[in-house]
């Protein structure tokens, strides 16, 4: 199934924090029941988090009692900023409930063709997802040397978006493209989404794959182990300066150093144009027991202090290229992203 999905009037999704180990599907039919479960990473990944907001608007829409079209857009609203507050760093949150309140904004009618407009504008946003990141798939594969070694940070598979995947797609079109690539896979502290879920997904592909300690990569790309790094993005500032899951921006100046080219592969969804450069993105802290604890036990002394940034942002000189959807930019950045945003608008 894909990650996140519409079924008779539910939200349905794959429960990540039980994988690799079980795989069990969470359904929600309650908007603010689907904001707890972003906010708790049921689902998470930028693209997935956007889809998910979108089909939680959806959601809210059949939940609202408005008798009229002018009553249910206040309560869209409303909830819209209920859902808005779920993650404060992907970007594709607001792209996804923004692109669904002017899809409501723009339908005329009564209150009950609004709420059939916003399932079908959710259902797009999902589909859509799936189809872009195939293109950006077959836009990153170009870059991909033969049998090249990929170092690869948290998990930007099927998982993290709808289906596919972003850095992960583009692995999976080159693989595909018959180009035998072998990834190197980042545990990635605290939450382990690297060890957890890059490494399932990859294993179910049958890619090749080594996974490492987030502290070996130095001595990986020191050693001429590593041809290119592709990472995702959670925001990409107007600049080109990206937030992406804590630790890239280590990875970024590494392989600066090292002369490795640093690839981040995100839709245009991702791209915030409002956000003049990385220092305007909201950095999300997390629980600190998601440092203090592994697997539900203790690994730190009671009381440590503790900070828990879960993304870093990765300024714009460290970055080799950012695929999307619509081709690959390069820098200098602000004109090529606006390029690419303007070509993919939709509504
Ligand atoms: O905290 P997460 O797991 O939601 O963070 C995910 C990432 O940082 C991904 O790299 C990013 O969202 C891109 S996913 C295609």
């Amino acid at each position: 199934m894909r990650t996140v999905e519409w079924r008779d009037g539910k939200v349905r999704m794959i429960d990540q924090r039980r994988l690799p180990n079980q795989f069990v599907v969470a359904e929600y039919s309650d908007y603010r029941a689907v904001a707890q479960a972003i906010r708790d990473m049921v689902v998470r990944g930028a693209p997935a988090i956007g889809a998910t907001a979108a089909f939680a608007l959806a959601l809210a829409g059949q939940n609202s009692p408005a008798p009229t079209r002018a009553a249910l857009l206040v309560d869209l609203d409303a909830a819209a900023a209920v859902i808005r507050q779920a993650r404060p760093t992907a970007a594709n949150l607001n792209w996804g409930l923004d692109r669904l309140l002017r899809r409501a904004q723009a339908t005329d009618g009564s209150a009950n063709d609004v709420r059939a407009a916003l399932v079908a504008e959710a259902q797009a946003v999902a589909d859509e997802d799936v189809a872009i990141n195939r293109r950006m798939g077959a836009n990153g594969a170009t870059l991909v040397p033969q049998g090249a070694t990929i170092l690869h940070h948290c998990n930007t598979g099927a998982l993290a978006t709808v289906d596919y995947g972003t850095a992960l797609g583009v692995v999976r079109a080159a693989w595909e493209g018959g180009n035998p690539v072998h990834v190197l896979v980042d545990e990635t502290r605290p939450r382990l989404q690297g060890a957890k879920l890059t490494a399932w997904e990859l294993k179910e592909l049958g890619i090749p794959q080594t996974l490492i300690a987030d502290n070996a990569a130095g001595l990986f790309m020191q050693s001429g182990r590593v041809n290119l790094c592709l990472v995702g993005a959670d925001r990409i500032a107007a600049n080109g300066d990206t937030a992406n899951k804590i630790g890239t921006y280590n990875l970024a100046v590494l392989a600066k150093e090292n002369g490795i080219p640093f690839y981040v592969v995100a839709p245009t969804s991702t791209i915030d144009l409002d956000c003049p450069t990385g220092a305007a993105i909201p950095i999300e802290e997390r629980d600190p027991a998601e440092v203090t604890h592994m697997g539900g036990e203790r690994i730190a002394p009671e009381g440590v202090a503790v900070a828990n940034p879960a993304f870093d942002v990765t300024p714009a000189r460290y970055i080799t290229a950012i695929v999307t959807e619509e081709g690959i930019v390069r820098p200098p950045y602000e004109t090529g992203l606006r390029e690419v945003v303007e070509r993919a608008r939709v509504i």
